[in-house]
């Protein structure tokens, strides 16, 4: 079996150093570092008029804080770490943290955007660009990366996510984990903070903190992977779940935080609860009181409350009491103190005010980047006739639809230090791109918002400026999709159409038979196959962040040749939901009456996990396998070669899959287990190749064994999980 490794970084020197300070600490000095809060959270209370901000700051100069967040700036976090320097005796700083899901002022694509790169290193650098930016800030700490496999598109938090593949969100897990983990100097370095664990994607219905019920079996072979991956990566923090997990909410799941985090895979970070976990103890119904879910939470392994104040206003109690030995709090508060030693805040913890030239300075080059990953996080899904790329001189370009010139939606959910000032819009990168080559003629037709999703809100003489620009033009360009709200935490929708009067503005416009070019941009794939009778293009862009329209113009022009694929699959209807290519084959593959299909609609679904089209074409020879034959131990490779046949320099997205034929518990139809990304100029051939061995043959056996079973795995290598050609190993 692959040994596997976590990245150790609690050196004994470290040890000792944590261990040195605990001994001189009191018990509320201890539970005080186990405690954040919020410190954006409802400033002044509207009832007594009491500043928060104050109340905190006397329980900060008493050392019974032990992290902040959702601060807003670096005088402000150098405010709150000087009263911990002046009036706490041990001088432990703050550990400042914040939610930087995807970018901290410089807006990168929402993470489901990102993982339509397939392209990991990419990642690592926005990731480390918004570690940089926010740690200037004095943020030791992000709350990222989100790597909760995904595959309910109702879900509002998918925008958050890698998307629906166990190897894809494992990748970007260990880039995003370790871009993010900056270690310039002391107190230039930050903690990402790998969330939400475990299991949360999977909420019934797709409704935000729904139940959750998942077997052992996927938990471990689909949702754990990722996190894994993030604490072999040194991932100095985890943050539990809001979810249950076989019953037991996560942040009090002894399971979760000690047999699997702990015992078996060695994790020494600080696990925090999320955002008042341990009050929903109580609304769970698996609390009767603040003290029981401070006890259930403390002792299942759970090191930090976050917001609650449970365990400041519980522990020392609890700890006198004997009903929690003084041990777990100890153990907690070294994993604290030695997250902050590593990044050097007792060394450093105040932060130096940028400058605006060097802000300035740092931003031109994230903006180049943003760029550069907005470019490559958009898939094209459909090209008929080639309608594009567009020309960009002699002709006659309409650019309509509530998302055309919006400068706000495109920064996407969790982007509170975004501005929309900041954002180019699609119509601002379209004219910059054509100048004065081309006409330009723009009409919003409708907006969107949640608070109008279901209205029409297209009038008349909305409709009228629709048709006049359009009539006035070669092609439209339509901007359609959702607004930033319609995505994110606490953010599920029912329907996976376009909300609002999008459909009515599609058809009005459809109706004069121009070319129409459509650009979607959602924080999820939605469901649109009627979309296909009117588009001759469509183009998934997301939310892209600040260089959305200048990114969606570079591949509307061809200046950028689109290398996106879908890490998600896109249903064709809300009632196919879920839907994932990783399915089992079941005893009744659809195939007629009695069979697992339905009565009104194909199994199948609108576009394929890894689908995405490139103005050039690329062929798949020679499928090899070099040992058809190998032991349970041994090691075999499949490779393929892959000619550009276009006429433009293009990148494909390579991709393996396997399927183990017969083993003793049911597996997927087919597991991704590879993909590489290949650069091709016309008429150049590339060469991919993909290991086989035990981390890509091995199950877990019916005793929940990691195991490679004798017999025929299947394996295919393509363009995507719905096509490829296939080459059979037999292990012996
Ligand atoms: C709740 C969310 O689930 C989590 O992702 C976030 O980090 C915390 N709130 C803090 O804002």
């Amino acid at each position: 079996m692959t040994e596997r490794s976590t990245r150790a970084w609690l050196t004994p020197e470290i040890r000792q150093q944590a261990e040195q300070l605990i001994a001189r600490m009191s018990l509320d000095e201890k539970v005080g570092q186990m405690t954040q809060y919020d410190w954006g959270f409802n400033p002044i209370n509207p009832e007594t008029g009491v500043s928060v901000r104050d109340l905190l700051r006397d329980e900060i100069r008493q050392g019974r804080v032990g992290s902040i967040f959702n601060l807003s700036g670096a005088e402000e976090a150098n405010e709150l770490q000087r009263l911990i320097a002046e009036h706490t005796e041990h001088r432990i700083p703050l550990l400042i943290g914040r939610d930087v899901i995807h970018g901290y002022k410089t807006v990168f694509p929402i993470p489901l955007a990102q993982a339509s790169a397939w392209n990991p290193a990419l990642a690592y650098r926005t990731a480390e660009a918004a570690s940089r930016e926010s740690m200037a800030d004095g943020v030791a700490w992000v709350f990222a990366p989100m790597i909760d496999v995904s595959r309910d598109p109702r879900w509002g938090r998918i925008a958050e996510s890698i998307g629906e593949d166990p190897l894809l969100t494992s990748q970007y897990s260990r880039a995003w984990v370790e871009g993010s983990q900056v270690a310039d100097a002391p107190g230039q370095a930050t903690a990402s903070c790998p969330k939400h664990y475990a299991g949360y994607g999977l909420a019934e219905a797709g409704r935000d903190y729904n139940t959750v019920d998942l077997s052992d079996r996927e938990l471990r072979d689909v949702i754990l992977p990722p996190f894994r991956e993030a604490v072999e990566a040194g991932a100095l923090s985890i943050m539990a779940s809001f979810n249950e997990i076989n019953g037991i909410p996560a942040c009090a799941n002894e399971y979760l935080l000690k047999t699997i985090l702990r015992d078996e895979w060695g994790f020494e970070g600080i696990v925090a609860s999320d955002y008042n976990a341990l009050q929903e103890l109580i609304v769970h119904g698996v609390a009767g009181s603040e003290e029981e879910a401070c006890e259930l939470a403390v002792l299942a392994g759970c090191d930090m409350d976050m917001h609650s104040g449970f365990y400041m206003r519980h522990l020392p109690k609890l700890v006198r009491e004997g009903r929690v030995p003084a041990s777990v709090v100890d153990t907690s508060v070294l994993r604290i103190l030695a997250v902050k030693i590593k990044l050097g805040l007792l060394e450093q913890p105040f932060v130096e005010v940028p400058s605006v030239e060097a802000a300035e300075a740092a931003r031109v080059q994230f903006t180049a980047l943003a760029r550069e990953a907005a470019q490559q996080s958009i898939v094209l899904l459909r090209n008929e006739a080639q309608v594009l790329p567009l020309q960009k001189s002699g002709s006659s370009i309409a650019v309509i639809g509530p998302f055309a010139h919006n400068r706000k939606d495109p920064l996407g959910c969790w982007a509170f230090d975004g501005k929309p000032e900041d954002v180019v819009s699609l119509l601002d990168g379209i004219r910059h791109a054509v100048g004065s080559s081309a006409a330009v003629h723009y009409a919003e037709g409708c907006s969107v918002s949640v608070d109008t999703m279901a209205a029409s809100g297209l009038t008349e003489a909305n409709i009228e400026q629709v048709l006049e620009a359009a009539r006035q033009s070669d092609v439209v360009v339509l901007a359609l999709g959702e607004s930033l709200e319609m995505s994110g935490e606490s953010r599920s929708r029912t329907s996976l159409d376009l909300p609002g009067a999008q459909r009515q503005l599609v058809e009005a416009v459809a109706a004069l038979g121009k070319p129409i070019v459509a650009v979607l941009m959602s924080g999820r794939p939605l469901a649109l196959p009627w979309l296909e009778q009117y588009a001759s293009a469509i183009m998934q862009a997301w939310h892209l962040g600040v260089q959305s329209g200048n990114a969606i113009a570079d591949v509307l022009f061809g200046d950028y040749n689109p290398s996106g694929r879908l890490p998600v699959t896109v249903p064709r209807s809300v009632g196919q939901v879920p839907i994932y290519y990783y399915r089992k084959k079941t005893g009744r593959p659809p195939g007629g009456v009695y069979s697992s299909y339905y009565i009104d609609s194909t199994t199948e679904p609108l576009y394929p996990f890894g689908y995405g089209l490139s103005y050039t074409a690329f062929q798949y020879s020679a499928i090899t396998v070099s040992d058809a034959s190998i032991g349970v131990a041994g090691k075999s490779s499949v490779s393929v070669t892959v000619t550009n046949t276009g006429d433009t320099a293009g990148t494909e997205i390579v991709q393996c899959y396997i399927r183990d034929e017969v083993a003793s518990v049911t597996q997927p139809l087919k597991k991704l287990i590879g993909f590489c990304r290949l650069q091709l100029a016309p008429g150049e051939s590339g060469y991919a190749a993909f290991e086989i061995g035990e981390r890509q043959l091995a199950i877990l056996d019916k005793d929940m064994k990691r195991t490679v079973e004798p017999g025929r795995f299947t394996i295919w290598v393509g363009p995507n999980a719905s096509s490829g050609d296939a080459v059979s190993i037999v292990v012996e």
